[in-house]
C-alpha cells in the first residue's frame, strides 16, 4: 500500500486517546493495517500504532521480524495486529529496559514496565486475541498500547538521566550506517 509519514513527538495528535474500531474486515481497516505494516517494515521498527500515522483508532501492530537489527538480543515476537486492546498487569513486578520509538527518532530511554501482562483484543477479522506474555514481548505491547492512550515512553520514565541519543548511549551498535 504506502509508506506513511510518522508523526514526531510534539505533535498533539500523539497525546490524544484513540477511538475503538467498530467494524472488522472492512476495506478501510485493512488498508490502514497494510500501511502500518509497510511503514513499520521501511523503518525497521518493532511496533507501530495507528495514531503515529495520524489515524486516531485503536490499532497497533508489532513483531520482531523486521526489527532484528535494532533489537538483536530480543526473543522473537510473532507478527501481530491488535485492535481495541485491553492490557492487564499480572503482578506488580516491573523491570527497566531501553526503548526507542519511531516518533522519537534516534533517542532511547530506560523505561520501567510491568514484567508480565495479559493482553486481549481482536485481529483485523474480529478474531479474539488473548495472550499472557513477559519480558520484551510484554514491554513492546505496553509501549504500543500507550500510543493509544496518548503516552510516549519518556512520559513513563522515572529518571531522565537515562534518556539520550542512541549513537551516544550505544556507540558500538550505531557506529556506521545510521
Ligand atoms: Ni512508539
Amino acid at each position: 500500500m504506502a509508506i506513511r509519514e510518522i508523526l514526531k513527538m510534539g505533535d498533539p495528535r500523539l497525546l490524544a486517546s484513540a477511538e475503538a474500531v467498530k467494524t472488522f474486515s472492512d476495506p478501510m481497516l485493512l488498508a490502514l493495517i497494510a500501511d502500518l505494516q509497510d511503514t513499520m517494515q521501511a523503518t525497521k521498527g518493532a511496533g507501530l500504532a495507528a495514531p503515529q500515522i495520524g489515524v486516531p483508532l485503536q490499532v497497533v501492530i508489532f513483531g520482531t521480524g523486521t526489527a532484528l537489527k535494532r533489537y538483536p538480543d530480543a526473543p522473537p515476537i510473532p507478527p501481530t495486529v491488535l485492535i481495541n486492546p485491553t492490557l492487564t498487569p499480572l503482578g506488580v513486578d516491573m523491570e527497566e529496559g531501553w526503548e526507542g520509538c519511531l516518533s522519537l527518532p534516534r533517542l532511547r530511554g530506560l523505561v520501567p514496565r510491568y514484567r508480565r501482562v495479559r493482553y486481549q483484543g481482536f485481529n483485523e477479522h474480529g478474531e479474539i486475541i488473548d495472550r499472557t506474555v513477559d519480558g520484551f514481548h510484554a514491554r513492546v505491547v505496553q509501549h504500543e498500547c500507550d500510543h493509544l492512550w496518548g503516552f510516549l515512553f519518556p512520559m513513563r520514565m522515572k529518571d531522565m538521566a537515562h534518556f539520550g541519543f542512541e549513537h551516544v548511549l550505544f556507540p558500538d551498535e550505531y557506529s556506521s550506517d545510521e
